[in-house]
């Protein structure tokens, strides 16, 4: 079976998506299921292409035993529509400006990563790059819940027989 592909997008690609894709990595592996899902991270931005993820986040990433310090940015492209089956974006702005670049053939999934967490009406993982080291530990706690979600939801759709 090909892998299903996963891409996780936000703003700049330093803070909230990198977080996102070692997080959701570890899970898969916890899962041994990293020959069927792939992951990956973008930013809609092009600020920090090629930087690795904040200081910041590469800490309260580590504090919870996620290591993403050998992540680096990059910028998101139409490409990457025909990429992968799963595209989710962070917040409404960044999913916005996905739709507006999404290609008329894009067959796949494209959201808000919140709602998988299945619990709470708060939709949008807030941006943490101009605040302090409290958002960052509460991107971790909303990455947390809406992971185990998402890889539920994408076992019942493509893996559990
Ligand atoms: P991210 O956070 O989208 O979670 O990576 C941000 C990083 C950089 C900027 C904004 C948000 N910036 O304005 O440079």
């Amino acid at each position: 079976m090909a892998p299903v592909k996963v891409l996780f997008v936000c703003l700049g690609n330093i803070c909230r998506s990198p977080t996102a894709e070692g997080m959701f990595q570890q899970l898969v592996k916890a899962n041994k299921l990293e020959e069927f899902i792939t992951v990956d991270s973008a930013g809609t931005g092009d600020w920090h292409i090629g930087r690795p993820p904040d200081q910041r986040a590469q800490q309260a990433a580590q504090a919870r035993g996620y290591d993403i310090s050998h992540l680096r940015a990059r910028q998101m492209s139409r490409e990457d529509f025909h990429n992968f089956h799963y595209i989710i974006a962070m917040d409404q702005q960044n999913l916005a400006n996905l739709q507006a670049m999404q290609p008329q053939d894009f067959s796949g999934h494209l959201g808000l990563l919140l709602p998988f967490a299945g619990s709470g009406e708060l939709l949008e993982v807030p941006d943490p790059y101009f605040g302090g080291e409290e958002g960052f530990r509460l991107v971790l706690d909303l990455l947390e819940s809406a992971s185990v979600g998402l890889l539920d939801h994408i076992k019942q759709q493509y893996l559990v027989v």
